[in-house]
C-alpha cells in the first residue's frame, strides 16, 4: 500500500484517502508548475512533491502557517517545545485553556497557536465566523498532546520544511480566480473547491457562480487539470457533473464516511475526478519522477541525522 504523508494542519474535505487514486491519474509528463488553487491541508501536492509549485488558498491562516515553515520561523524543534508546553497546560486546565488560546489566536494570529487549535479542536475543523474569528469548539481531549502525538506533528512540519527547501514552492493567499490567471501549457492544475452549499464560513464558501467560473476557466486552460468533486451519495447526485463538466473525462471511486460511531452508519459516497486528458487504464502503473524519490531520500536522511542542515 502506498504511504501517504499527512500534513501538520488538518481541514474538512482533506483528501488523504484519495491521494493514491489521484497520484495514479496525474499525467507525470508535466514540466511546468503544480498549481493548487484550493490547497486546504496541502496533502495532495505534498505527496506529489513537485519541483515547482504554487499552493494557494483564500484562508490567510493556512498560508501564514506554511510561509512560517518556509521562512524557518517555525521548525520541528520550535513546534515540539511549544506543543509540550501548551499541551501540559491543556492537560491541567482542560477546555478553559483551549478557549484562552482561541481568544489569543483571534487577536494575534500566531501560526503556532493555529496549529495547536487545529490539533485539539472539534474534528480538526477550520471554521471562521463573520468577523473572521476562529470559532470551532474544543475537541474534548485535554490529554491530546502525548509525546507520540507531538512527535508525529514535528515530523509532519519537518517534512514540509525539507521538501520546500529542495523545491521551488510558493504559498499564496488569494482567490482562485487570481491563481487561475497564471496557468501556462506546461503547468498541471489540481482543483479541489468546496462543494456548493457546504462548509460555508468566512473564508470558505462556494456557489453556482463560482462553479461556473471555474468551469469556464478550466475549459479554456492551456494546461492539464484534475478537478476533485463528489459524484453521488445514497440520496443525491452532483448535478454539475451533467450540466457543466460532462465534456471531460471522469473517474469515480467509492469512499466511506461515518455518521456517529456505529458500523451500520457507514455511508458510501462516490468521489469523482474530472480531467481534460485521457487517464491511464486504472491497472497501468503510474511512474513517479525520480527527482521525487530523491527528495524522499533527503527527508529520510534529515530524520536520521536530526536537523542536519542540508
Ligand atoms: C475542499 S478544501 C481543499 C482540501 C484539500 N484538497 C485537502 O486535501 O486538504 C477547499 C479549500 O478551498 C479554500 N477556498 C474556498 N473558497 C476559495 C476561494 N474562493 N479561493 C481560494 N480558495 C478557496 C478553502 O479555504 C479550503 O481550504
Amino acid at each position: 500500500m502506498m504511504k501517504v504523508m499527512i500534513p501538520p494542519i488538518k481541514c474538512q474535505g482533506i483528501k488523504s484517502k484519495l491521494v493514491p487514486f489521484i497520484k495514479q491519474v496525474v499525467d507525470w509528463s508535466f514540466e511546468g508548475r503544480w498549481i493548487e488553487p484550493f490547497m486546504g491541508s496541502g496533502v495532495v501536492g505534498f505527496n506529489i512533491i513537485p519541483r515547482d509549485a504554487v499552493f494557494a488558498d483564500s484562508n490567510p491562516h493556512l498560508i501564514n502557517f506554511y510561509n512560517a515553515i518556509v521562512s524557518g520561523e517555525i521548525n520541528g524543534s520550535k513546534v515540539r517545545k511549544f506543543l509540550e508546553q501548551q499541551g501540559e497546560i491543556l492537560s491541567r486546565c482542560g477546555q478553559d485553556y483551549y478557549y484562552e488560546v482561541r481568544e489569543r489566536f483571534n487577536k494575534t494570529h500566531e501560526p503556532l497557536d493555529f496549529l495547536f487549535l487545529n490539533r485539539c479542536c472539534f474534528n480538526g475543523m477550520i471554521r471562521f465566523n463573520r468577523k473572521g474569528n476562529f470559532n470551532v469548539p474544543f475537541g474534548h481531549k485535554p490529554q491530546r498532546f502525548s509525546k507520540a502525538y507531538i512527535t508525529k506533528i514535528v515530523n509532519q512540519v519537518d517534512y514540509v520544511y525539507v521538501m520546500s527547501r529542495h523545491s521551488n514552492w510558493s504559498f499564496i493567499c488569494q482567490d482562485f480566480k487570481e491563481t487561475l490567471k497564471e496557468i501556462s501549457e506546461a503547468d498541471f492544475v489540481y482543483c479541489d473547491p468546496p462543494y456548493v452549499g457546504r462548509h460555508v464560513d468566512y473564508y470558505d464558501s462556494w456557489n453556482e457562480e463560482n462553479e461556473q467560473y471555474l468551469f469556464e476557466t478550466l475549459n479554456q486552460s492551456p494546461g492539464k487539470f484534475i478537478l476533485s468533486t463528489w459524484h453521488s451519495n445514497q440520496y443525491r447526485k452532483n448535478v454539475f457533473l451533467e450540466t457543466l463538466w460532462s465534456k471531460f473525462y471522469m473517474l469515480t471511486k467509492e469512499h466511506f464516511y461515518h455518521v456517529g460511531a456505529k458500523e451500520k452508519n457507514r455511508k458510501p459516497m462516490l468521489e469523482a475526478l474530472v480531467m481534460n486528458f485521457a487517464p491511464k487504464h486504472p491497472h497501468e502503473k503510474s511512474v513517479e519522477q525520480p527527482e521525487q524519490l530523491m527528495l524522499l531520500e533527503k527527508f529520510a536522511e534529515y530524520q536520521k541525522s536530526e536537523r542536519l542542515v542540508l
